[in-house]
């Protein structure tokens, strides 16, 4: 019998609608195939806050890195806003990601043939949109020293710094060409080379590391532009690699040239644990009231399997699910437009459950 623990943060906001909708979605999977999950829910976020006064215990991290996998809804919300900055909801998903050595975030950008009238982008230049952005996850100007206040001259200032070595920026090369090995080939490194001493190294390293893979592309763009040109020619693009920030900034952006942002899902690797998540927010505003589109964990789920517990098979099986209940017309409110059946955050669910039989 094959056994699996799998760690459920559910998070804040619709938190728990997406991440019960997903583990409904797993429990099904895992069922037809023999494999057994067990699960372990714990609070982080503003529900730890309110809780332990922190946004991540210790002994949350130490339950991640005992499991197989975790499994993350989303954090924060107005209600912590004005906590100090050191317990911020936020620092949640920062700490996980570093106390699990999480450097690579993969957010894979598809369009579902049924969703393509959503893009703010006319179809043509939409349909067929096939992008994995990988985006370094634990260093860069999300980890430098911070200093959040300092008089100099009798003027208030800030300041974040960036630092980035060689061997963060090799391991998350290697990682981005080995998987556009599975894919089209083609990897794009985006970088402010033009201004910023880190991406200088961050250009010259993919250079070195990109040189050992004969049968990869690999091209550059700084920042500005790929910004453009993913609402120009979103389709010419294969991989994308770039640091945390801008990593952060245009996986946004080409987020929403899929019709939402409810749809896309991530998972966070290192060398321990992996992290799955949806890439929006806890969405407070609509909290348990049945509206969040759970598709987006549904799908972190899928690749849970593939990355964690190497079940590609029940991965793509649930793939398949979502785009045979999409196709059939079915949307959550995010979604809906008259001619289409809305529905409920856990009618979706039961949907897509209900294809994996
Ligand atoms: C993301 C989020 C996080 C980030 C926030 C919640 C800290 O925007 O995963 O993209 O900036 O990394
Ligand atoms: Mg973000």
């Amino acid at each position: 019998m094959r056994k699996k623990h799998i760690v459920v943060i559910p998070g804040d906001g619709i938190g728990e609608e997406i991440t019960s909708a997903a583990v409904r979605i797993l429990d099904k999977v895992a069922n037809k195939s023999g494999l057994t999950l067990t699960y372990e829910k714990h609070l982080a976020g503003g529900a730890s806050i309110d809780q332990y006064g922190v946004p991540l215990t210790d002994s949350v991290v130490q339950a991640a890195k005992r499991a197989d996998a975790v499994l993350l809804g989303a954090v924060g919300g107005p209600k912590w806003d004005h906590v100090p900055p050191e317990i911020r909801a936020e620092k949640a998903i920062l700490g996980l990601r570093k106390e699990l050595g999480l450097y690579a975030n993969l957010r894979p950008i598809r369009v579902s043939p049924a969703l393509v009238e959503f893009s703010p982008l006319k179809a043509e230049a939409v349909s067929g949109i096939d992008i994995l952005l990988v985006r370094e996850l634990s260093s860069g100007i999300y980890y430098g020293e911070k200093c959040e206040s300092r008089v100099v001259g009798g003027i208030e200032q800030a300041s974040d710094v960036e630092i980035y070595t060689v061997p963060e920026v090799n391991r998350i090369m290697h990682l981005a060409c080995k998987a556009a090995r599975l894919r089209s080939k083609q990897v794009v490194s985006v970088d402010k080379a033009n201004v910023l001493a880190t991406s200088r190294l961050w250009r010259r390293t993919a250079n070195r590391v990109a040189s050992e893979y004969a049968d990869i592309a690999l091209s550059h763009m700084y920042v500005d532009n790929c910004a453009m040109q993913l609402v120009l020619a979103p389709k010419s693009f294969d991989v994308i690699v770039t640091n945390n920030l801008f990593g952060d900034i245009l996986s946004d952006e080409a987020a929403v040239l899929t019709g939402s942002i409810g749809m896309l899902p991530s998972a966070s690797l290192g060398d321990g644990t992996g992290l799955y998540e949806p890439i929006h927010g806890s969405a407070p505003d609509i909290a348990g009231l049945g509206l969040a589109n759970p598709i987006g964990t549904i799908l972190s789920a899928a690749m849970l399997l593939r990355h964690s517990l190497g079940e590609n098979a029940g991965a793509e099986k649930i793939e398949q699910a979502v785009d045979k209940v999409l196709a059939a017309g079915y949307r959550t409110a995010d979604l809906y437009k008259p001619g289409s059946t809305k529905v409920t955050t856990d009618e979706m669910a039961g949907l897509i459950e209900a294809q994996l039989s």
